[in-house]
């Protein structure tokens, strides 16, 4: 097993990570000194594979707990769900000590959250994330929170767990499409802040589809690593944090314009994430060599790397980026790469340059030839 440390004074929490956890969570709630009554909140995809375990667990080091489930899927993500939770949670009587378990993807360990963050102004959680992208990114940090109709995560709020446990296992029954989703996130932490990850990432992604658990866990810790590192520093936002929007605000357009249908998380940031390279390469430092490993990262995985717009949706596109939160003075605010594993934040983009990317990362057969003198011959698909 791997300990990671968050480190927020009096908020600080361990993120455990390794195969089999979920027996232990009894344990290791036991230690927190948590009240005696605890809410699981978990969805009904992962409920079946998981809840009995947890419940077990947690029975046998003496919590009464009580099982909250939910609809899967980013629509119950809602101010409806976090009512109908309210409402279990008083007519069990939980009260201050009480605690919840946060048990499935991002989209419960989000609401869970929040609903801890509101319920009797507070009460404390622990996250049980079951996605690759839910264990390396969404359970770290506190940001909680909701959709509404009009958007994403427009009501939420910051709210540590106090504790995080990454049961490996669990991502056994996770669907193939939905693991390489939470690749996307693996490989942006090597791009953001660790090359020798990146390259491990290069070597070990053959073992690392077939989830193997010995090449997993390591990998899975480095994220976690990473994202301690920078939440430890900037807990609320205010600066380094940014960091981890790489390739997020075209994703965000993205999955906004295709209304969140066509387009997972992470298969938007993947894109997201190669058009922001193609962006780097221009004005950043990043060579084209590098970008054509990320963009050869990215395929490997499975993810999609091309993207072909016509001009209404390209249109939409800028329109969603200027909704987005990294708008400032017009102009769109990015995260870009100066080389593999160091990046800026909060750089003003011209709509030309985006043009300009986006066409970069159009399918090769529509896409329009590379401007004179720059010669892209080495461009690897
Ligand atoms: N708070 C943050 O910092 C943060 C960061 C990134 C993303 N998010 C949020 O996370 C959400 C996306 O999370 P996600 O990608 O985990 O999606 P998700 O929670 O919807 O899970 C994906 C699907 O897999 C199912 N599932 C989960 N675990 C499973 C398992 N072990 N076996 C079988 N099926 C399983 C779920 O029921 C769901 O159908 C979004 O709402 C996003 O806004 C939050
Ligand atoms: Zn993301």
């Amino acid at each position: 097993m791997r300990t990671v440390n968050v480190s927020l004074g009096s908020r600080s929490y361990e993120i455990k990570i390794g195969q089999g956890l979920l027996s232990h969570l009894g344990s290791d709630c036991a230690r927190l000194e948590l009240g005696k009554r605890c809410a699981i909140i978990s969805d009904r995809n992962v409920a079946p594979h998981f809840a009995e375990r947890v419940q077990t667990a947690l029975a046998r080091a003496g919590f009464e707990t009580i099982l909250i489930k939910l609809p899967a899927g980013e629509s119950a993500k809602s101010l409806a769900s976090v009512q109908s939770c309210y409402d279990q949670l008083a007519r069990h009587r939980l009260e201050r000590k009480s605690f919840i378990v946060a048990l499935g993807g991002g989209v419960v360990g989000d609401l869970a959250g929040f609903v801890a963050a509101t319920y009797l102004r507070g009460i404390p959680f622990v996250q049980v994330p079951t996605t690759l992208l839910a264990q390396v990114d969404s359970s770290v940090g506190g940001k909680v929170g909701v959709n509404l109709a009009a958007g994403k995560n427009l009501v939420g709020a910051f709210h540590q767990p106090r504790l995080v446990v990454c049961d490996l296992a669990t991502l056994e029954t996770l669907p193939p499409r939905e693991y390489r989703a939470g690749l996307a996130e693996v490989i942006k932490y090597g791009i953001i802040r660790d090359p020798a990850l990146f390259e491990q990432l290069e070597h070990d992604l053959p073992a690392l589809l077939e989830r193997v658990p010995k090449t997993l866990a390591p990998i899975v810790a480095r994220c976690c690593e990473i994202k301690a590192e920078v939440v430890g520093q900037d807990e609320t936002e205010g600066g380094l944090r940014a960091i981890l929007n790489f390739g997020h605000s075209i994703g965000h357009a993205l999955e906004a314009i295709s209304k969140y249908g066509k387009y997972l998380h992470g298969e938007a940031i993947s894109i997201g994430q190669v058009a922001a390279a193609e962006i780097s390469s221009t004005v950043a430092g990043l060579t084209p060599q590098e970008v054509d490993r990320i963009r050869r990262l990215f395929v490997r995985a499975g993810l999609p790397a091309e993207l072909k717009l016509n001009s209404k949706q390209r249109q939409e596109l800028f329109d969603a980026m200027r909704l987005d939160k990294k708008v400032a003075g017009g102009k769109v605010h990015f995260v870009l790469a100066r080389k593999l594993g160091t990046v800026i934040w909060g750089e003003p983009v011209p709509d030309a340059l985006i043009l300009h990317a986006l066409d970069r990362i159009a399918p090769r057969n529509s896409r329009p030839a590379a401007p004179p003198g720059k010669s892209r011959s080495n461009r690897a698909g």
